[in-house]
């Protein structure tokens, strides 16, 4: 899918020598430049040459691939799609054109962003069957259930675009994810609602159909503010691709099994769905409300550095950003614009929020630890005003994603040095021993 816009990774003529004291051994591996970031040592050939494996738990140092699709500079806060700064695409693109930016590697032409928006609109739809699934939930399952369970099952209705080794396929599956998920997302919520789903419109844009499909009812015309649908828009696109987070390494890990793209982005969803990830967001809501007023922050502060405590504050820190996550910027900007729009000039959670960053931010743990907010630690309070319930707001992280994930599949899938995924380990268990009768056993 994707057309050559960068550099490969080149091996450039600079190379690392390992000398294992242990054998006096030397061997030597070369090191492969990208177009930006840290290079990389190639270990391909390291248990071959030294007997060794990689030891990294949480891969904190390991590179898992090599990609096009986003490039994150965590010191210096940069966040870069196709290169192109998330700055400049939340403020001058709309989500699906910078889906069409992740998929394609360019940005569109306007005859091609028309005919892509036409696309992604005809495939909003989703088999009337699917809505049976969504009977078999209790009213109040978590609709991050509700959205592995679907989106799963969309592997036993699309039997057309589930060959992997088909481009054709492939790019029908990814517009079908792309299309589907906020249907998928909508009807969720409906169903905890206990109103009727409401079917996707032609006529709106794919943030309005959103909108529309959450908050509409048949019983009168929903009106869409135009100003909250622009900022669902850029909400979206600030959460669509973040290089090989979590649940992007998931999908890339069960897609190399060569499982139908359905099944992987339903990984990545539940992958997306915990606390220390796409969870977070739900989190942070819940502990602004546990925190529940300024003059309890020093102590939640406390309880954030006791290494005895599991408290963390939510929505702070990152693997990779050690600086402000420039999401997290847009994000608080966006805040302020979608609130004044809905004239909430007193929002306690928002004021919590900022005074709790504020001291943070002070505080050396924090400082030391080079731990910022992330880019979950306003959204929860944009979704609150929008009326989101704090259930679905990691389902809206998954509606953006998904677009990121079926990006980082395709890329995966056409990369000719892919294999299946399989990573090694350290074994510390018993030493080989013998089966005990159980009649010997005491
Ligand atoms: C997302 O990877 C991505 O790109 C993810 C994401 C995306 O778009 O896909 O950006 C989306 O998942 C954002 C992160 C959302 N999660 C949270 O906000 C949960 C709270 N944050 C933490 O759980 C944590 O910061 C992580 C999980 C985000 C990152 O953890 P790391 O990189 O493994 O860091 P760590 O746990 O090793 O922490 C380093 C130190 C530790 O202290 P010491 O052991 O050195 O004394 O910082 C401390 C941690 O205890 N620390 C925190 C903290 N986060 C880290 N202390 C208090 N509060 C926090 N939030």
């Amino acid at each position: 899918m994707s057309k050559k816009t960068s550099a490969a990774a080149t091996s450039s003529n600079s190379n690392v020598t390992v000398t294992d004291n242990v054998s006096g051994k030397e061997s030597t591996f070369p090191i492969l430049t990208g177009t930006e970031g840290p290079p990389v040592i190639d270990i391909r050939r390291l248990y071959a040459e030294t007997g060794y494996f990689t030891y990294d738990p949480g891969f904190v140092a390991t590179g898992s691939c090599e990609s096009k699709i986003t490039y994150i500079d965590g010191d210096n806060g940069i966040l870069l799609h196709r290169g192109y700064p998330i700055e400049q695409l939340a403020e001058n693109s709309d989500f699906l054109e910078v889906c069409y930016l992740l998929l394609y590697g360019e940005l569109p032409t306007s005859d091609q962003k028309s005919e892509f928006d036409r696309a992604i609109t005809l495939h909003t739809m989703l088999h009337e069957q699917l809505t049976n699934f969504y009977r078999g939930f209790r009213r109040d399952a978590h609709p991050m259930a509700i959205m592995c369970g679907v989106v799963g099952a969309l592997s036993a209705f699309y039997h057309d675009s589930t060959d992997i080794s088909d481009p054709h396929q492939r790019m029908v599956a990814s517009y079908r994810m792309v299309a589907k998920m906020p249907t998928i997302a909508g009807w969720a919520y409906k169903y905890s609602l206990g109103q009727p789903f409401i079917y996707p419109r032609n006529d709106l844009d794919f943030a309005e159909n959103f909108l529309h499909m959450m908050f509409a009812t048949p019983c009168e015309d929903y009106e869409i503010n135009p100003v909250i649908a622009k900022a669902m828009d850029r909400i979206l696109i600030l959460h669509a691709d973040h290089e090989q987070n979590a649940s992007t390494s998931t999908v890339r890990l069960t897609g190399s099994s060569g499982a139908n793209p359905f099944a992987c982005i339903s990984a990545g969803i539940a992958s997306l769905w915990g606390p220390a990830h796409g969870g977070a967001n739900e989190a942070v809501l819940n502990m602004l409300r546990e925190i529940g007023s300024k003059e309890n922050i020093p102590n939640y502060i406390k309880k954030a550095k006791d290494p005895d405590d599991p408290f963390r504050i939510m929505g702070f820190g990152h693997r990779v950003y050690k600086n402000f996550d420039p999401r997290a910027k847009i994000m608080r900007e966006t805040c302020h614009s979608v609130l004044d729009e809905l004239d909430i000039r007193d929002e306690p959670l928002l004021d919590l929020a900022m005074e709790l960053e504020r001291i943070a931010l002070e505080d050396e743990y924090f400082v030391d630890r080079k731990l910022y907010p992330n880019v979950d630690f306003y959204s929860g309070i944009i979704f609150q005003a929008l009326g989101i319930p704090t259930t679905m707001f990691t389902v809206l992280f998954a509606v953006a994603r998904t677009v990121g994930w079926i990006a980082q599949w395709n890329e995966m899938i056409e990369d000719p040095s892919q294999k299946i995924g399989r990573p090694r380990q350290l074994y510390t268990g018993a030493d080989r021993r013998d089966h005990i009768p159980i009649s010997e056993r005491s």
